[in-house]
């Protein structure tokens, strides 16, 4: 949550302009509002924050080669000019931006008061630049700032920019950061994720925990912020693209990523074998299994523990939130599958740490590059869907989720069949996404867009599925839509249905069709519209969007009719797909 950008060196001399543009590419951690600080050739910090989206913003600001700026998702404070980064300490010659929380903050304020300092916000992140500012009276810049990053209790990374030496310093725990150097132009960039400076160059250093980086008009030196040593800064060379992180003629990040899913489905049976087979040797071995994630990845690991079931392999799946009563039963023969899109995500994090504390062996099926998850895993299965840009999830679900397939046929030792079905998702979406499927899609987004409330019903594989579909059509289009296993319904539930009441039924041709069909019959009695996502037709479906048959795999095309609906429904209703109210991409807080 939160982004942080920074530039040295610019080589436009815009370097507010460049921060800006880095931002944009940000705005997914958070947009609750956003701001540059930049050293003006008067020689001054010059601050310029404003509430809200940075959307088409301009800035103001005048030019100059040193920059920082943040897009906020509120923690501490509400959403106001005040309390959007950079915070100033009191001398106005430092400036200080932050993602994470500083839970021991209170301790700090009080006494910093009684000394004088003037608070401007609410924030806990202000709290910062005055212990430096108290600590730099007698020290040098970077033992200021990594003392007192060594006292901050809590996940957080800040960036700091000091107008007198023309640094720029930033120091991680627990909050990602990565450096990235332009040798050519000798340009430095700092960034929570490296789309935003990818523009610029794909030699990267993605820090580590305890570690910091001091940005200097001469280079970049990297340190260990507990004994401030230095260290040597390895850059790696990314495969990235600049398209990856651009629209590249979509309307939006959303539509662009669920469309990519034609190729990147299919890429992860190109991804991982050797350690897919090292792990399902272990599982069959008799290794217990586990499966971990949050929101969308938490479907996912539901999904994960029904292909396994398939395979004759008993798991479990939690929501890491929920995991920790749990994590005691974790030992050297569990293997803790932990899924997540940017391997960031606080509760799987900590969630993942119990198990290993435990003694479990943590496998990580990630996307985003370079996270805390990755590091403390012991095998990282990545998935190579490339940047997701949109908050909303897609192509990193469907590639985590063809992933866990594939570790499924390899734990029945049908690896081969296994890869083979997930290289055939090229051709086969290749053909269905197509310009029938979305004006289907469309026209199925307008006569559902008025509507406030919609149920949905899956069972086995397509239950998790019916999870994740109602998740997209929540988040992107702000609609109530309840998820249930088909079995729940008479349970309770069916007290909700009323006449012309929106009811998807997802279905796959298994054994459980039949149990679906008689399911949506019930609704439909109770005067419920049905809408059946299938890969066939039925008399119970008043309205539908056939699917390909595709098997247990099935569920994929079902959960992608989702995303189209979320995306078309939204966009419909006047919400922002890539961007929707209160949420921010790396929920890095618990
Ligand atoms: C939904 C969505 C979220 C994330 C969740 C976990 O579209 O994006 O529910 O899936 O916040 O994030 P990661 O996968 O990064 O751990």
């Amino acid at each position: 949550m939160c982004g942080i950008f920074a530039v040295v060196n610019d080589k436009t001399n815009q370097a507010s302009q460049t921060v800006l543009e880095g931002l944009k590419k940000l705005e997914y951690r958070g947009y609750d509002s956003w701001g540059i600080a930049i050293k003006s050739a008067a020689s001054k910090l010059e601050v310029e924050k404003h509430v809200g989206k940075i959307g088409e913003a301009k800035t103001s600001l005048p030019e100059g080669s040193l920059a920082i700026g943040h897009t906020r998702w509120a923690t501490h404070g509400g959403v106001t000019d005040a309390n959007a980064h950079p915070h100033l300490d009191c001398t106005g010659k430092l400036a200080i931006i932050h993602n994470g929380i500083v839970e021991n903050y209170l301790e700090f304020k009080e006494d910093l008061i009684k000394k004088g300092h003037k608070f401007s916000s609410e924030t806990d992140t202000e709290t910062v630049a005055h212990l430096i500012e108290e600590k730099i009276k007698r020290l040098p810049l970077e033992k200021a700032v990594f003392e007192t990053f060594n006292l901050l209790v809590g996940s957080n990374a800040i960036g700091v920019i000091d107008m007198e030496t023309e640094t720029i310093i930033a120091c991680r725990n627990g909050s990602p950061l990565a450096v990235g150097v332009d040798e050519a132009n000798q340009q430095f960039f700092l960034g929570s994720d490296v789309t935003a400076f990818l523009k610029y160059t794909n030699s990267v250093h993605f820090l580590e925990d305890g570690e910091a980086v001091v940005m200097s008009r001469s280079g970049v030196k990297l340190y260990d912020v507990k004994s401030g040593k230095e260290k040597p800064l390895t850059l790696q060379k990314l495969d990235w693209k600049l398209e990856d992180a651009e629209k590249s003629g979509y309307p939006h990040f959303l539509l662009k990523e669920i469309m990519e899913q034609k190729e990147t489905i299919a890429k992860t049976a190109a991804l991982n074998e050797t350690e897919i087979i090292k792990i399902s040797e272990s599982i069959r071995n008799g290794d217990k299994v586990v499966l971990l994630g949050c929101g969308t990845a938490s479907y996912c690991a539901l999904a994960g523990k029904y292909f396994l079931a398939q395979a004759g392999i008993e798991s479990q799946a939690y929501g890491g939130y929920e995991f920790l009563p749990f994590s005691g039963f974790a030992n050297d023969k569990t293997v803790v599958i932990a899924i997540s899109q940017s391997g960031e995500t606080a509760d799987t994090l900590i969630a993942a740490r119990a198990a290993k504390k435990a003694g479990a062996r943590i496998v990580s099926i990630v996307n985003a590059r370079g996270s805390t998850l990755e590091r403390l895993s012991e095998t990282v299965l990545s998935v190579g869907a490339g940047p997701e840009i949109a908050v909303v999830s897609t192509k990193a679900f469907t590639a985590q989720l063809a992933t866990l397939y594939l570790l499924a046929k390899a734990c029945a030792n049908k690896y081969d069949e296994g890869k083979q079905r997930i290289k055939n998702f090229k051709e086969i979406l290749d053909r269905w996404m197509n310009q029938d499927l979305t004006d289907r899609l469309i026209e199925l987004a307008k006569n559902l867009i008025d509507q406030e409330h919609a149920y949905l019903i899956g069972k086995h594989l397509n239950y998790p599925a019916a999870l994740e579909f109602a998740l997209k059509i929540k988040e992107t289009a702000y609609i109530h839509a309840e998820p249930f296993a088909a079995g729940e319904l008479k349970h309770g539930v069916i007290t909700l249905i009323q006449k012309g009441t929106p009811c998807f039924v997802l279905a796959s041709n298994d054994d459980v069709k039949g149990e679906i069909l008689s399911s949506a019959a019930e609704l439909k009695a109770r005067g419920g519209k049905i809408i059946g996502i299938a890969p066939f037709r039925s008399e119970e479906f008043e309205e539908a969007v056939q699917t390909p048959d595709l098997g247990e795999l099935t569920v994929i095309p079902n959960i992608i009719v989702g995303q189209f609906l979320g995306y078309f429904l939204g966009v419909g209703r006047g919400a922002d797909p890539d961007k929707p109210r209160n949420l921010a991409k790396s929920v890095t807080v618990k």
